[in-house]
């Protein structure tokens, strides 16, 4: 240590390190350095998720399926979020961008997996699959533990005000028309049922998928509401786009 300027440091961090006081003052001022670097920015960018191609809010149909999801509990044994590692993507799909759960109130993430990640289950299975699934999962998977949902099958879907409904996410920062809120009744009952007419419904929620979801053309059922939610989860983006790569590329770094 012969070097005068690393013996000043060196005898300077031995201070620093052997009061106290001073080692915690200093260390609160790193910490709040540290903080600010990352907390102030937020306060000056609108958005912290880039929007993607193809990403809208829930159809009422979808968004009523979503809230049936919620209400039996089904996100206790399923995550939404296929994290960026291979053993997962191999397995359930192309990894979640963020800007896929950028509508979801609450959102579905979950680290719990006593069955599969969901989010991209859309698409996967027949409608059929998924009425006999969940009727009577140990039918189809028979080692599943999954609980038997057939009442689903039986309720008629009751949602006491569609426009309530989307008007209260809109409040929230989903961005509902004002003809989305206006149609919501009519947009509920259309996409479940092809003989009612559908008017611009796929114009104001691309991609929807209508038609008669539980095999009973005849009602409307919470079952249907459900399928027509799991048929479209992570369907929306086309994650090849280029658009949906660059939001690949930010939020990974590479
Ligand atoms: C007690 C835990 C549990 C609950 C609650 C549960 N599941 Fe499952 N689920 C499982 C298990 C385990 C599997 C894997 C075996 C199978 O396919 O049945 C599964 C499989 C699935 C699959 C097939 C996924 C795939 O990729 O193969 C779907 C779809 C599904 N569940 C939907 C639901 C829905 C919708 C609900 C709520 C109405 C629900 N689950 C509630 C445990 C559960």
């Amino acid at each position: 240590m012969t070097d005068p300027v690393v013996e000043e440091t060196v005898t300077g961090h031995k201070r620093l390190e052997r009061n106290v006081t001073l080692l915690g003052v200093g260390a609160l001022i790193a910490v709040a350095i540290g903080g600010i670097v990352e907390i102030a920015p937020l306060f000056w960018i609108d958005n912290t998720i880039e929007e993607v191609d193809g990403m809208r809010p829930y159809s009422p149909l979808e968004q009523a399926g979503r809230d049936i999801y919620i209400r039996e509990g089904c996100y206790v044994c399923h995550s939404q979020m296929i994290r960026p590692f291979p053993d997962e993507v191999e397995r359930y799909g192309h990894y979640s961008l963020a800007a896929e759960s950028m509508y979801d109130h609450p959102f579905q993430w979950g680290s719990k997996r006593t069955g599969p990640d969901l989010a991209r289950v859309g698409g996967r299975y027949s409608d059929e699959w998924h009425v006999q699934h969940l009727v009577d999962p140990q039918s189809v998977v028979p080692e599943s533990i999954m609980p038997q949902y057939g009442f689903l099958a039986d309720t008629r879907l009751r949602v006491t005000d569609p426009d309530a409904m989307l008007e209260a996410l809109a409040i929230i920062g989903v961005p509902y028309s004002e003809t989305d809120i206006a149609m919501a009744a009519q947009d509920l009952v259309a996409q479940g049922d092809p003989d009612v007419p559908a008017g611009d419904l796929l114009d104001r929620y691309p991609k929807a998928q209508i038609r008669d979801f539980d095999g009973d053309p005849d009602r409307l059922t919470e079952m249907d509401a459900l399928i027509a939610y799991l048929q479209m989860l992570g369907t929306l983006v086309d994650v090849n786009s280029a658009a949906a790569q660059e939001e690949l590329a930010a939020e990974t770094g590479r």
